[in-house]
């Protein structure tokens, strides 16, 4: 038995602001930014646009991909809906806090009648999360056979404006991933599919990366006035060297776990939170730079949906071929860390 990533989708908004357009009403600079982060634009979600907007049409490219190559579905993108056992969406600004949640509503406006649906919340490394859940709720049961992993955010939402230091860093965008349960093997000879996982989490770290307000620890109260909407704080510094440690640990082990050395990978697609990191862990593996696929300059951190964005973004640049082994690298809110070795 094998999952192996079938189609892929994306949706970003319109709106993009270059690092220049920010600097008009902030105290930063394009130089600043690009040499601390490697970002150089974002894409900014309009006021009517929530995460489930992304979501669904991220899921409708990854769709008529699927459309485009399963001659099953007789060309229709209804007939692949009804295939979908399951739907989960990675994200950490969901529509609404609590529920219901975005993978329901997603459901709902794709018409996925028989889908189970469910979010993930494991901060940016939750697009990883979501594809180990949806390979164990594919394998549990017999008649599960599909599921459509998103990772889906709308951090412009979340974000402090005012606060240079986290601000600058962030995108909104969403990636889809369609996942089939097949009769390949995941291991030995002609192995296919999602090899292995690594799933952690280190919750003493859960300051550096917070949203305060809102949740049942600091709950609003009745007539309080707010003085800021609910939004990230960030330590930043904490969070890059958790981050450096989490991807260059993560890959070690992985490759350790499959046997497997750096030679034998075709491509690591990180989640792009900044490009020193990405520098920082090549630098500590000795792995060429270029190994890496990087696009933070044209999307900046999308969190969760950052992974599938730049795994939709290679796919359609014809840059992930049949056999191909591909490592997928997190880390996070939580804080959480891990990654998944693919064969495409
Ligand atoms: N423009 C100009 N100057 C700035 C900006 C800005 N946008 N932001 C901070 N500075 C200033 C600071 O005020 C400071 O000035 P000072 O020296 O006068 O005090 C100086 O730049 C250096 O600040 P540092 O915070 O030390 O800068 P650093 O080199 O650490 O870079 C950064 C900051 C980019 C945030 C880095 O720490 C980082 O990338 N951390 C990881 C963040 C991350 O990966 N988050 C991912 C998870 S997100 C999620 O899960 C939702």
């Amino acid at each position: 038995m094998a999952f192996e990533i079938v189609a892929t989708g994306r949706a970003v908004p319109p709106h993009r602001i270059t690092n220049d357009e920010l600097a008009k009403t902030l105290d930063t600079s394009d130089e600043w930014i690009r040499s601390h982060t490697g970002i150089g634009n974002r894409h900014i979600a309009d006021e009517l646009t929530a995460t489930s907007d992304l979501a669904v049409a991220a899921a409708r490219e990854a769709l008529q991909m699927l459309v485009d190559q399963d001659k099953s579905l007789g060309g229709s993108v209804e007939a692949a809906v009804e295939s979908l056992d399951a739907i989960i969406v990675a994200t950490a600004s969901p529509d609404f806090f609590g529920f219901p949640s975005t993978a329901c509503l997603v459901q709902d406006r794709l018409g996925a009648k028989k889908a189970a649906a469910m979010d993930v919340v494991a901060g940016c490394t939750g697009f990883i999360y979501g594809v180990e859940t949806a390979a164990g709720m594919l394998s549990i049961r017999q008649d599960r056979k599909r599921a459509l992993v998103i990772g889906a955010e709308i951090l412009s939402k979340i974000t402090d404006w005012k606060d240079r230091s986290t601000c600058v860093l962030f995108g909104d965008g969403a990636g889809a991933v369609i996942i089939d349960k097949t009769d390949a093997p995941s291991s030995g000879p002609g192995k296919r599919g999602l090899l292995r996982s690594i799933l952690g989490a280190d919750g003493s770290g859960g300051d550096y990366l917070i949203m305060r307000r809102g949740g049942t620890r600091n709950p609003y109260k009745q007539g309080e006035t707010l003085d800021q909407p609910p939004h990230i704080e960030m330590n930043g510094r904490a969070v890059y060297n958790f981050a450096v440690k989490a991807v260059t640990d993560t890959m070690e082990q992985l490759l350790k776990e499959e046997g497997l050395s750096v030679e034998d990978l075709t491509r690591i697609v990180p989640h792009q939170a900044n490009a020193r990191i990405v520098q920082a862990a090549a630098k500590r593996l000795g792995i060429p730079e270029e190994k890496f696929f990087l696009n933070i300059e044209e999307y900046a951190n999308t969190s969760a949906a950052s992974v599938p964005i730049a795994l939709d973004e290679l796919n359609r640049a014809g840059g992930l071929k049949k056999g191909d082994l591909i490592m997928t690298l997190g880390f996070g809110a939580g804080l959480t860390y891990g990654g998944n070795l693919i064969v495409w």
